[in-house]
Parts: C-alpha cells; structure tokens; sequence
C-alpha cells in the first residue's frame, strides 16, 4: 500500500524516519496529471536513491491570474495508482503549501490575485538572472513561484536526490542554480525528455488540445528534429536563420509563437555562433484548447552541437 501524506509534518516524520534507517531520498516534484515523463522520473529516481517521494501539487504562485490554474487536468486516484506500479515508495499530497487566507479559495494565492492580507504568504524566492529569458518573457513571475514551491517541498521532504525532466529546460537549470546558490544539500538530476511516438513531447496540458491541435503541434518537435539535423549537416551557421525557420513552421501549422530562441544551454545567456558551445533551441507556443477553452501553451526543446 503506497503511503500518501496530506500534511508537511506527516511527510518530513516518514522521510526522517527512513533516513535515520540509512536510507537515500529522492524527490519527485509533479504538479499531477502524470504521464510517461512524469514516470520515468521515478524511474530515475528509484536508479539513485532508496526510497522515492512523488509529490503532487497545483502549485498556485507559478501561475499568473489569466493563466490555466483552474482548469489544469488533475486526477489525484489515477495519479496514486500510476506511482504505485511505478515503485514509488510514498506521495506527498498536501491541499495547501500555503497560509490559508481567511475565506479565500486554493487559487487565491496565484499571482496577480495575492491578496494583501496580513496573515498571507508573502517570502518568494528567484533567481535573478536565470528567471528572466524564455519563458520569463511571458510568465514574469512563473519561476519565483516554481523556486518557492520547490525551497518549500525540498524543506518538507529533505531529499538527497531531486530529479527534474529537461522538457522545462529552464525550470532545470533555475532549479540547478538554486541549490548552488542557496546551499540545498540536494543533487539535483535532469532526465531526457520522454515523446509520444510521432514525436509531440509529453505533457500534463496535452490532454486540453483539440485533435486538430494535436495534429498541428507536432510542427514544433519536426521544427527540433529539422534544426538538429541542419546543424549536425553544417547547412546552418547562423541562431537567428534556425530560429526563423522553425518560427516559420510554427506558424505555417496555425501556432501562435510566444517564443523561439537559441540560447547558450548552460547558463542561458546570448550566443552568436552555432559551433562555440552546446545551444539549447527552445520553443513555447499557443495552439486552440479543445471546446473552444482558450489556447494551450505547449514548450518543448533540444540541445544542439552537444558533442
Ligand atoms: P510538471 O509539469 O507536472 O512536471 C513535473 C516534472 O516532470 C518536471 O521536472 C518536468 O520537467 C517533468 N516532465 C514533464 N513532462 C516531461 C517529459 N515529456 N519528459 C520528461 N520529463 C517531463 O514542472 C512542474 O510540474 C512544476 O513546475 C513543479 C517543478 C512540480 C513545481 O511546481
């Protein structure tokens, strides 16, 4: 029977008590919804430590107001069952991370709708420079809300291991440096990313797509897949052209483009050559939500030159 904890203290006695046995920790942060991804991290997980904690939770303060909170797919039953043939070893579930304000709902700590009452969460974490391209643009406050949900779960669940997809490349990286800078004694570990088979990378959100949708947004890994083979052939030389190209096939499919960038893949900063260091070629688009439900925001990402 795979143990889920609702409540912080529940959580940090059982992992306590199974470091004091001598076991090693790993923590799986998920916000649900789980697919193939998410289950390859436990995979991963399982590989490099002892015990595996999956934790899952809409985490409220990464999400702007007009942003999808409320209609983020979740299905916490079919969740406990996937992790339990998974291996994993325990679930953090709580309801809330954060102080409840008086009469107001889960969603009413999202940005934009923080409320100003005294009793209300207010401390954040942000790593200044790193939170800032790519998805940063459009999602000003995304990352601060995803480094304190983060800072708060490695608190509550201490693991010696915490293992990231690289399908939120930057969200990878941010965390990365989060550790670095605030001392966590953490190994943070970042896994591939898992495809469905025609190539369209796994994700919660894919479930909003209309079919038509779903057709249309595998421009964006055939524009990876053509910029990968481009560079590999030398038929490229410049960021901005591969950029422009797959911008163009983003498009072409009927794609709203938030961004297409090709940025040094460590630190994120500008590049000028396609040859000098490893790029990351990183894309987010819009493409129609079934029922007329708005658009769904699709990333996805691939290193080029990383020999
Ligand atoms: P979520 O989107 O549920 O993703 C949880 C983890 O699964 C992340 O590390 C993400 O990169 C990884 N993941 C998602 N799709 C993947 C895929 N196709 N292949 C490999 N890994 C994949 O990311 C979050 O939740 C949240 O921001 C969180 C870190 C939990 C903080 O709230």
């Amino acid at each position: 029977e795979l143990p889920v904890f609702t409540t912080a203290a529940d959580m940090r006695a059982w992992v306590r008590k199974q470091k004091k046995s001598g076991r090693k920790v790993a923590l799986v942060p998920t916000m649900g919804y789980l697919h193939e991804g998410h289950l390859s991290l436990v995979k991963a997980a399982k590989e490099r430590a002892d015990v595996v904690v999956a934790s899952i939770y809409v985490n409220p303060t990464q999400f702007a107001a007009h942003e999808d909170f409320d209609v983020y797919p979740r299905n916490p039953a079919d969740d406990r069952a996937k992790l339990a043939a998974a291996g994993c070893h325990a679930v953090f579930e709580p309801e809330s991370l954060y102080v409840a304000v008086p009469g107001a709902s889960e969603g009413s700590n999202v940005v934009g709708r923080e409320t100003q009452h005294p009793d209300s969460h207010e401390t954040f974490v942000s790593v200044e420079r790193l939170q800032r391209p790519l998805c940063g643009g459009s999602r000003p406050h995304f990352f601060r809300g995803v480094c304190t949900v983060v800072t708060k779960l490695f608190h509550i669940c201490e693991p010696d291991v915490a293992v990231f997809g690289r399908k939120d490349y930057q969200q990878w990286r941010v965390i990365c440096r989060l550790v670095r800078d605030l001392d966590f004694a953490v190994e943070v570990v970042g896994m591939p990313i898992c495809r469905e088979a025609d190539g369209l990378a796994m994700s919660s959100r894919n479930a909003r797509l209309s079919a038509e949708s779903r057709e249309r947004a595998l421009c964006i890994s055939r524009g990876l897949a053509w910029a990968e083979g481009a560079v590999k052939e030398g038929a490229v030389s410049k960021p901005e052209e591969v950029a422009a190209h797959v911008r163009g096939l983003i498009e072409e499919a009927g794609g709203k483009v938030d961004y297409v960038e090709l940025l040094h893949a460590l630190n994120l900063g500008p590049i000028s050559d396609l040859t000098s260091q490893p790029v990351l070629l990183a894309v987010a688009a819009h493409f129609p939500a079934r029922d007329g439900k708005g658009t769904v925001r699709l990333i996805d990402n691939t290193v080029l030159n990383n020999q």
